[in-house]
């Protein structure tokens, strides 16, 4: 396996690519992941990066096409930091594959995300100096990994609409947690759009162009699609489904682990929610009861769009066998799936179902 600085009880779900999270226990200590804990998304190896060679290439529909020194970027533009939570599309993918195979698929717990303070140059303060063209209409990111499919060597990459892109808070980020990125993190600058899946926070970022459609790069056009119940991944037409976005909603108990033993009496039960895009977290439900009753929990964090929410409930569990469910609501009113198998689809992403696990109370 690839050698990442990562704690000793980190979960590897994939070791080539490297691909894997913390305990769910761990994950919920702090408001802020330590890099150390900070969950790994990759597809292909980690690229080694000479961050004095490097540079960041702005191109396309733009009036003036840049290339920059990463000390060109950051000093030329405002500094800014923001704290924002990155989540795998396919985080809680275990659940889904326990209602049906998902195969081929990273067999994710709910560690596919954490929380960091983002440290970087706002993309539409650079696009602004670039001048963009009229008739643009996305931004496209390219990574300088590089990733194998059915034969074809390509950088990572997607792109998102220019009207995100200008909307101010997506980061082209040199720092995480106050330290330069680490390699696994996309060293030397990686794209940072908050609320969105972390697919398109696009690592060892090298290339930036400005176009009149999204990135036919595989994995905005063929992957990260939630696919209907009954479509074959094989056959399907890719284009006829609309590219994921938004990150799911959650709420997740991470404390007490699922199948754990607590003893009987006041239990503190802890976990995560997050809310898509530019919602916040409005609340957070827990039920011991099959969902007859609900408890707020108390949100441990400030509500904020693109970052997650800690939450802490106490319930009562007598002597016995319990599940628990949590579900959240966002400031729009949304709540996820109730039943997970509602949410099965054959990639096994975007699964917001209500989050159920069973302990033991002695
Ligand atoms: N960027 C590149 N260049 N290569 C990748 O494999 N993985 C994406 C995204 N950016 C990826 C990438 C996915 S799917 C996720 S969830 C996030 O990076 C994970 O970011 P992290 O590894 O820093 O947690």
């Amino acid at each position: 396996m690839e050698t990442i600085d990562k704690d000793p009880t980190f979960i590897v779900r994939s070791e080539s690519p490297v691909c894997g999270g913390p305990p769910l226990a761990r994950l919920v200590e702090r408001p802020l992941t330590w890099r150390e804990d900070f969950f790994v998304r990759n597809h292909g190896a980690i690229p080694h990066v000479d961050g004095a060679a490097w540079r960041l290439s702005v191109e396309g529909m733009v009036a003036r096409p840049m290339s920059l020194s990463l000390a060109e970027l950051t000093s030329r533009f405002t500094r800014r930091d923001a704290v924002a939570t990155l989540q795998c599309a396919g985080n809680r993918r275990d659940e889904l594959i326990a209602v049906r195979p998902i195969p081929g698929e990273v067999p994710w717990g709910a560690e596919a995300v954490s929380t960091a303070r983002w440290g970087g140059v706002s993309l539409a303060e650079v696009l602004g100096a670039a001048g963009v063209q009229d008739g643009a209409s996305h931004v496209w990111f390219e990574g300088l990994d590089e990733v194998t499919r059915h034969d074809h060597a390509f950088g990572f990459g997607a792109s998102i609409a220019l009207r995100r892109a200008l909307a101010g808070d997506v980061l082209l980020a040199d720092r995480m947690n106050g330290a330069p990125l680490p390699p696994e993190h996309g060293f030397p600058l990686r794209g940072l759009v908050p609320g969105y899946i972390g697919a398109r926070s696009v690592k060892w970022l090298s290339r930036i162009v400005v176009a009149d459609r999204p990135t036919d790069n595989y994995f905005q056009a063929h992957a990260y699609k939630v696919l209907p119940a009954d479509a074959d991944p094989a056959t399907v037409d890719w284009d006829a489904y609309p590219a994921i976005e938004e990150a799911p909603l959650q709420a997740v108990v991470c404390v007490p682990g699922a199948g754990a033993n607590v003893a009987a009496g006041p239990v503190i039960v802890e976990g995560y929610a997050t809310a898509p895009g530019h919602r916040k977290v409005a609340g957070v439900e827990l039920s011991v009861d099959d969902g007859r009753s609900w408890h707020a929990a108390e949100l441990l964090d400030r509500p904020a769009p693109g970052a997650w929410c800690r939450w802490q409930a106490s319930v009562t569990l007598g002597i016995g066998e319990w599940r628990l469910i949590a579900r959240a609501r966002d400031s729009e009113g949304g709540t996820g799936a109730e039943h997970v198998h509602e949410r099965w689809n054959p990639k096994g992403y975007m699964n917001d179902a209500w989050h159920r696990i069973a302990v033991r109370a002695d």
